[in-house]
């Protein structure tokens, strides 16, 4: 949709998944690693400041566990380079940016609906086009590079190939399990809420006893309860809580290898140092089971697993 091409340059978060920079990288765009912020982990909007060059053509916001990006001033970077802004939203569907929904601020926005996200139908996603010039082309895109839409609609009355394309149109069944979910995406947002305003608010002691960080959402995002994580004292107290919990079946797993000192992401130039933050976090943060079928009494295992812990 960007009409990426060789030597153009795409900034994005180190620490955020493959997917996020996948979509670039086989277009033969450089891929150029931001750093995160110390609080919310989301892309730090400084650091992308002093990375944009001319040929800077997209820069990705992933909201991390549902929580917003700086939008305000990614919007505004974008807008004084000529860079899209484009929302790795896999985390963030149903949370908002000073009233917007996440997902509709970026000219684009990627969903996905793999089966450790809120909504889910195994495997999938959504592309959302909030830039209306680019609607037509993305309609044609997906439909293996014909105009069937329009067909469909009635504006033509034969369909025929137009432009390249793909077949990125969801199977039917997979689309009923989806449709289902959002149906009842109220039920599963109301219970996730539930689920990490608990682990916020009973390990908070808890936390500040053993100098553990539980996540931060600032005042202009609401967030979408994707994840509970936490960020402990050292690489050596994680092992050892992972330990303490996995003796009691308790899976607490870390999250992103940071990707700038990744094997595919040092052949970008990406180096050891170049994003501190994200460095230091990955070796340091800790995601507690959180599942929308989680019952009151894991969840109360889980904390008073944490809480025996020396
Ligand atoms: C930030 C981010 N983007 C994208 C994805 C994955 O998207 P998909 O597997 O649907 O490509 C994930 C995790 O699964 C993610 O954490």
């Amino acid at each position: 949709m960007l009409d990426i091409k060789a030597g153009d340059e795409v900034i994005v978060p180190s620490f955020t998944f493959v997917s996020s920079v996948n979509a670039f990288v086989i277009r033969g765009a450089r891929p150029v690693f931001a750093d995160i912020r110390p609080d919310t982990l989301c892309i730090d909007e400084r650091h992308v400041e002093r990375l944009v060059t001319p040929r800077t053509k997209a820069i990705v916001a992933v909201h991390y566990a549902g929580v917003a990006c700086d939008m305000d001033a990614l919007t505004s970077i974008g807008a004084a380079s000529g860079a899209a802004i484009v929302e790795d939203n896999a985390h963030g569907l149903l949370g908002s940016y000073r009233g917007r929904n996440l997902g509709a601020i970026g000219s684009l926005a990627t969903l996905s609906f793999h089966e450790t996200k809120n909504l889910t139908c195994g495997e999938g996603g959504a592309l959302l086009v909030s830039d209306r010039a680019l609607v037509e082309r993305a309609e044609i895109i997906r439909e293996k590079g014909t105009d069937r839409t329009k067909f469909f609609r009635g504006q033509v009355d034969k369909y025929g190939w137009v432009d390249v394309g793909s077949s990125y149109l969801p199977a039917e069944l997979l689309a009923a399990m989806l449709c289902a979910q959002l149906e009842d995406r109220q039920r599963v947002q109301d219970r996730r809420r539930c689920l990490w305003s608990r682990y916020h608010s009973e390990l908070a002691s808890w936390a500040r006893e053993h100098h553990v960080v539980l996540p931060t959402v600032p005042s202009s995002s609401i967030q979408s309860y994707h994840m509970f994580y936490m960020v402990v004292p050292s690489p050596e107290w994680r092992d050892r809580l992972v330990a303490h919990l996995k003796a009691r079946g308790i899976l607490a797993v870390s999250h992103y290898l940071p990707l700038n000192t990744s094997k595919v992401g040092r052949t970008f130039g990406g180096r050891e140092g170049q994003c501190p933050v994200a460095e230091q976090v990955a070796d340091v943060l800790l995601r507690l089971p959180f599942y929308t079928n989680m019952t009151d009494d894991e969840q109360t295992s889980v904390i008073d697993c944490l809480q025996d812990f020396a």
